[in-house]
Order: structure tokens, then C-alpha cells, then sequence
């Protein structure tokens, strides 16, 4: 093993902490008294097969099924040591079922504003069940967030969209497991909506470097719907300034974003890592949550699995080959979205007599 990265891991190894709070060190946050911590982090890295070098990171694993946990974490701790009593986000879903768990655990009341009929079942379940006080806008996603924007210092309530960097300290903690892990990987493969977790996973690597643990970066891969694609279409066009998509539409909803606010710093993480920006259809979407559930037993939900359809274009395009060490980050749990779990093909056998069962039953164990 290098030197420096054993120097490194040695620092972690100081801690018994496992998760975000392991890498206390390289987070900005001195002095805190009181932690909001529910074990976020320390998320399996699973090998998808044995051929091939692709690992899936199952940020489904945290505690309210999210990425966003290892933001919320940082950020609510924050708040509730600056004396907070009230949070606010817009969300697609994600945002808002951890900012709800979490602003409870901190005894603040959680305020969200998400775009009405647009949010999975199980995410807007979530954020009622941990007590969200919801405003349901009839608009999108980026209609939600400009209201957050333009309102959150006026009423003084914390705001914990991922406009606020202490989100992101957090989440940059998933670029230092994978390190400690496996190392520094070819590819980071995740799916991009507002920009913060690409930008943030970025951020981490950067600082591993710059500490000498390692001495090499990944190359960022953004992964985008096609009917959402604003962070896509700007690379593609090697454009300075973002194109934004007026009316996004995709089955992803946690990604059905148009005017994404971390735009610069996202843009940044994929030019200056040489990365790609790819798009996905909404088919290949489907498809690749369903072969990750039916051939892997791994649940995404949509947007999630979006990372693996677009691992498999650029494997089949010649951009990525199946040497290289690529991880893919699967940001949401399938339980997030039910009604896409239901849209595969069932096999479900509703029977009406106990006799029909047993009989049934025979030929499904032939
Ligand atoms: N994957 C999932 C499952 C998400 O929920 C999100 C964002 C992303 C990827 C994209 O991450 O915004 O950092 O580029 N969800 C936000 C929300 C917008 O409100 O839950 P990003």
C-alpha cells in the first residue's frame, strides 16, 4: 500500500466513528456540541459481477433510503447548533424525506414546498410520516426551488437545499469511502439533477489529493433523462453559460429538473475531470432498474438506475471498457418509488380456493 494513503487511512482509523462523522477531520464543522446523526454513510460498495470492474455504491442504504442523508446530517447539525427552529427545502422527493427525518430528530419543525403530483409515493409517504409541514405547488421542481431562493432568509428558517454548501460537505464523504475501499476508481458514473452530488463527490477526490493521500482523480460521468438534460446539452454544446430545459419531463422524477442551481459547479467537476455528460431515454431508464433488481437483486429507483443505463451506453459506445474501475452511485432506494417497481411484468396468481393453490403450487415447484 502507498505511504501516503496508509498516513491517511490511519487518521480515519483514530476514529471508532463509521460513516460521514468517521471523516470529522475533513469537515468544516468545529466545535459543534450536539450531533444530528443517525448512522448516515458506510454504504456497501457492491461488486456488480465477476466480470467487469463495476462496483454500484448503494447510498439506498442510508437511513431514510437517500444520498442525502450524508448532507442532511452536516447541514441540520448546523442549523440546530445556529439556534434554528425551522427548515425549509424544495424537493423531488429525496431532499424532503431527509430534511423532514432529520429537522425532527433536531426538534425543528421541517417546512417544503415540492411540485404537486410529481413526487414518488414512497418519498412523499416520508416526508408526511416525520411531520413535514407541505406546501404543494401546482409547478415543477425549479418553479419550487426559486421560491426557497428568493423567501428562506425573510421568515428565518434554515434552508437545506443544496444551495447550501454544508449540504455538500457532507455528501463529499462517499468520494472517501470509496477511496478507503478500492482506492481512486477510473469513473464516478451518478445520475445529475441540481448538480450538488456530482460537484460535492468531486470536491472529495480533490481534497484527497491535495492532502497526498492519493495521487490520481476519477473522471466524473453525468448521467441525464433526455427530457432533462440541461447539464448535457451544455456540455455537449461547450457552452459558458447553462441551457436550461423550460418544461423537464421524465418517468426519473427525482431528476426532472431544468434549471439545475449548482449548475457552475457540476459543469466544472465534469470539464475539469474529463469526464462525460450522457443521456438516457426513459426506456433505457426502465429497463436498467429492472435488470438491476431482476438480475442483481439491487433496488433503484428510477433516476438511480439511470447511472447503470448510462454505464451500459458508454461501455457499448467504446467510451468506458469493462477494465476500467468504474463506480456507479446509486443515490435512491426502488422502495422510494413503488409505482415503478409495479411496472414490470407480475407474476402474481390471485386464486380462489384453497385446492387451486396447492395444485398451482405443484406446477410453479416443477
Ligand atoms: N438521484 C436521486 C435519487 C435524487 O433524489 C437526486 C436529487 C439526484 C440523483 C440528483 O442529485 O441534485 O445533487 O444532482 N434529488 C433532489 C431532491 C433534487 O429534491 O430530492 P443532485
Amino acid at each position: 500500500m502507498d505511504i501516503r494513503l496508509e498516513r491517511v487511512n490511519m487518521e480515519f482509523k483514530t476514529t471508532k466513528n463509521r460513516g460521514v462523522w468517521r471523516y470529522e477531520s475533513i469537515l468544516p464543522l468545529k466545535g459543534v456540541k450536539e450531533r444530528i446523526t443517525m448512522g448516515e454513510g458506510a454504504t456497501p460498495l457492491v461488486r456488480l459481477s465477476k466480470e467487469g470492474n463495476c462496483y454500484i455504491k448503494h447510498e439506498g442504504m442510508n437511513p431514510t433510503g437517500s444520498f442525502k442523508d450524508r448532507g442532511m446530517t452536516v447541514a441540520v447539525t448546523l442549523a440546530k447548533h445556529l439556534g434554528y427552529r425551522k427548515t425549509i427545502a424544495a424537493s423531488t422527493g429525496n431532499t424532503a424525506a431527509s430534511a423532514s427525518a432529520y429537522s425532527s430528530r433536531a426538534a425543528m419543525i421541517p417546512i417544503l414546498i415540492l411540485p404537486k403530483g410529481k413526487v414518488a409515493l414512497g418519498k412523499l409517504a416520508q416526508s408526511i410520516f416525520y411531520g413535514a409541514r407541505i406546501i404543494e405547488l401546482p409547478a415543477n421542481f425549479d418553479e419550487a426551488m426559486k421560491i426557497v431562493r428568493s423567501e428562506y432568509d425573510k421568515i428565518n428558517v434554515y434552508p437545506l437545499n443544496s444551495f447550501n454548501s454544508w449540504r455538500l460537505e457532507g455528501q463529499k464523504t462517499i468520494a472517501f469511502e470509496i477511496f478507503e475501499e478500492i482506492g481512486i476508481p477510473d469513473f464516478i458514473i451518478l445520475p445529475v439533477g441540481n448538480g450538488g452530488n456530482i460537484s460535492a463527490i468531486w470536491k472529495g477526490f480533490m481534497e484527497l489529493l491535495q492532502l497526498g493521500a492519493s495521487d490520481s482523480l476519477p473522471r466524473m460521468v453525468a448521467v441525464q433523462a433526455e427530457g432533462a438534460s440541461p447539464i448535457v446539452d451544455t456540455i455537449e454544446n461547450k457552452s459558458n453559460s447553462l441551457i436550461t430545459k423550460e418544461r423537464p419531463e421524465t418517468m426519473a422524477t427525482a431528476i426532472n429538473i431544468g434549471n439545475p442551481v449548482n449548475w457552475k459547479r457540476a459543469i466544472s467537476a465534469i470539464r475539469e475531470s474529463r469526464g462525460i455528460a450522457i443521456k438516457v431515454s426513459d426506456l433505457e431508464i426502465r429497463l436498467a432498474q429492472q435488470e438491476l433488481a431482476m438480475k442483481y437483486g439491487i433496488g433503484a429507483e428510477p433516476a438511480s438506475a439511470s447511472s447503470y443505463a448510462g454505464y451500459k451506453k458508454l461501455l457499448e459506445i467504446g467510451k468506458i471498457s469493462k477494465r476500467d474501475i468504474s463506480v456507479l452511485i446509486l443515490t435512491g432506494n426502488s422502495l422510494k418509488d413503488p409505482d415503478s417497481m409495479l411496472s414490470v411484468e407480475k407474476h402474481i396468481y390471485t386464486v380462489s380456493e384453497f385446492t387451486e393453490a396447492l395444485r398451482l403450487l405443484q406446477r410453479l415447484g416443477e
